[in-house]
C-alpha cells in the first residue's frame, strides 16, 4: 500500500474560525475527513500532521524519504517565506504537489510569490476545501504512473 504524507502549515488549524470570508467555514477536521475517505477508496495510507513550526515541516520532508511515497502539503503562510521548506523538499527528491485553499493570486502581492511551487510536481489553488482532494487525486495519478 502506498503511503502518503498531508501536512498542514501555520494557522490551518484555525480553519472554520479564521477569516472564514476568505477560507470559509469547513474545518481542518472536515477536510482531513474528506482526504481519508478518498484515501480509503484508493486504497491508500495517510499521515496528517499540522503544524505550525517552520523546523518541524523541514524536519518532517526530510525524514520522509523512506517512510512514505509522496507528500501532499499546504505550507500555508511559510509558501511565501521558508527557503528552508524549498530546500528540503528539493533535497530529498520527494514527490510533492502543493495546495491553497485559496487563489494566493488574486489575493495581496506578497502572496503572490510561492517559494516552493517551483520544486514541488504541480500546484492546485483556488478550490477552497476541495484543493485537498483534488491535490490528493492528483498525487495518487502521479504515483499509480510511476
Ligand atoms: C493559504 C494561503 C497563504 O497565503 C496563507 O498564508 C495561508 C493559507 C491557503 O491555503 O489559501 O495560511 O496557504
Amino acid at each position: 500500500m502506498k503511503k502518503i504524507l498531508v501536512i498542514h502549515g501555520p494557522n490551518l488549524d484555525l480553519l472554520g474560525k479564521r477569516e472564514p470570508e476568505v477560507y470559509g467555514h469547513v474545518t481542518l477536521d472536515a477536510i482531513n475527513l474528506s482526504l481519508r475517505k478518498v484515501a480509503k477508496a484508493k486504497k491508500i495510507k495517510l499521515a496528517i500532521v499540522q503544524s505550525s513550526y517552520e523546523g518541524k515541516i523541514v524536519e518532517l520532508i526530510s525524514k520522509s524519504k523512506n517512510k512514505y511515497d509522496a507528500i501532499l502539503i499546504n505550507p500555508a503562510a511559510y509558501t511565501h517565506t521558508s527557503v528552508a521548506i524549498r530546500d528540503a523538499i528539493a533535497g530529498t527528491g520527494v514527490i510533492a504537489v502543493e495546495v491553497h485553499l485559496s487563489n494566493i493570486y488574486a489575493r495581496e502581492e506578497f502572496r503572490h510569490k510561492s517559494l516552493i511551487s517551483p520544486v514541488v510536481k504541480g500546484t492546485i489553488l483556488g478550490f477552497g476545501p476541495k484543493s485537498y482532494t483534488l491535490g490528493l487525486l492528483a498525487l495518487i495519478d502521479l504515483l499509480n504512473d510511476k
